[in-house]
């Protein structure tokens, strides 16, 4: 059980957060929109704020007047319970409201929120809604880091984001083998204290014949290889979609890399820089993870080995792309009500992804998150592992 005062204080770590993320931004790079996946940061800090507004303060606090009854239209993400919004194309055509205007509603929130958590007599009641308001701005943090490195990787100045940043080190595997797990029946999902979304509950068994994982990540270097022996010019490693959007794309490699000068380069939030050949692969779609892993001879790993294995070795620097189609688990149960729209409508059409990223805030991992997205996605930190 949470005390107030952790939650206040959780709260306004979060919420800080946040704001840390864009400190380093100019008020342009808050606005704009180049590709319909990628949201302007002004939006992510407008829309974590109306989660709060729409599903703690209009919900549970008395006598509150909402800041703006307009913003719902405009920072709805896509609760069709909660009512009509801007359609997400046009997130980034609007110049109203101004980053100031979401600041100042960021803050107006704040004050709300801090003042109904210190007053509540319903804490009990509300709390763990709170915490799930929290984990979203914590999903929306990562979102955050992508969109601005989409943002400013694809001006042909190429900013840096922070020319300081580092990624943080994840300690790295002295000796790369394949690593066997053992045929037999393995228990599969969340179990538990703390928090959990509602697509990681329904703990089932799961047969898993013998299998073999990489105990480390595809490199740089090894997908250089792959671009080198022609992996894009070979429809036998490919999908049909895959080969498709390869063609209609013209994909040559990894987003954010550049041939210049007869060596590759890579757009990292420090800039554009030469490729690290023993860093993680990174920004790859599940295409390219499953073209890679047909060249290798070897496949992507089910969700369900990815699980099992991973205790066997460190995972958290990129989001590793699964050979599973995101559904629902066994006896999987949509919440009525707006939330039951967070996870359950979206299992159609797009695989899953475990492990976490550079950029996934500290204490938001566990090894039964199910994170997805479609196919041919790769603004997000993903990469690969092998399995057999
Ligand atoms: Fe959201």
């Amino acid at each position: 059980m949470t005390t107030r005062d952790e939650l206040i204080m959780q709260y306004k770590q979060v919420r800080t957060a946040t704001e840390q993320i864009c400190i380093s931004l100019e008020t342009e790079d808050y606005v704009v929109q180049p590709v319909v996946d990628v949201s302007p940061p002004k939006w992510h800090l407008g829309h974590t704020t109306w989660f709060f507004e729409t599903f703690i303060l209009k919900s549970y606090a008395t006598d509150y007047k909402e800041f703006d009854a307009a913003y719902n239209y405009v920072f709805n993400s896509y609760y069709e319970s909660v009512g009509a919004r801007v359609i997400r194309t046009d997130r980034g055509n609007l110049s109203r409201p101004t980053v100031k205007d979401v600041y100042r509603y960021r803050r107006f929130i704040d004050e709300a929120m801090i003042t109904f958590l210190q007053d509540t007599s319903s804490l009990a009641e509300i709390a763990e809604l709170i915490i799930l308001g929290l984990n979203h701005e914590q999903q929306h943090q990562e979102l955050l880091y992508a969109d601005i490195k989409y943002i400013l990787g694809h001006n042909p100045l190429f900013p840096s984001y922070r020319r300081d940043y580092l990624p943080p080190t994840v300690s790295q595997v002295k000796s790369p083998a394949m690593v066997p797990v053992k045929e037999g029946l393995y228990e599969i999902g969340f179990q538990g204290e703390g928090f959990h979304w509602d697509n990681e509950l329904g703990r089932h068994k799961v047969y898993l014949p013998a299998f073999e994982i990489s105990n480390q990540l595809v490199t740089n270097e090894a997908y250089i290889a792959f671009i080198n022996d022609g992996g894009y010019q070979n429809f036998r490693y490919w999908h049909a979609e895959g080969w498709d959007w390869v063609r209609k794309q013209q994909i040559t490699s990894p987003l954010y890399w550049h041939f210049m000068d007869g060596q590759w380069m890579n757009y990292t939030f420090r800039g554009l820089e030469p490729v690290r050949k023993e860093e993680a692969v990174c920004h790859v779609s599940f295409f390219e993870a499953y073209a890679f892993a047909n060249w290798k001879g070897m496949r992507l790993p089910t969700e369900f080995e990815w699980e099992t294995a991973s205790h066997l070795f460190d995972w958290g620097q990129r989001w590793e792309w699964t050979q599973s189609a995101y559904l629902p688990y066994p006896h999987y149960a949509q919440a009525p009500g707006a939330l039951g729209e967070y996870n359950g409508k979206f299992m159609v059409n797009q695989q899953v992804l475990r492990g976490a990223s550079e950029i996934t805030p500290a204490g938001h991992s566990r090894n039964t998150y199910r994170n997805f997205f479609q196919t041919d996605l790769r603004w997000q930190f993903t990469g690969i592992r092998l399995a057999k």
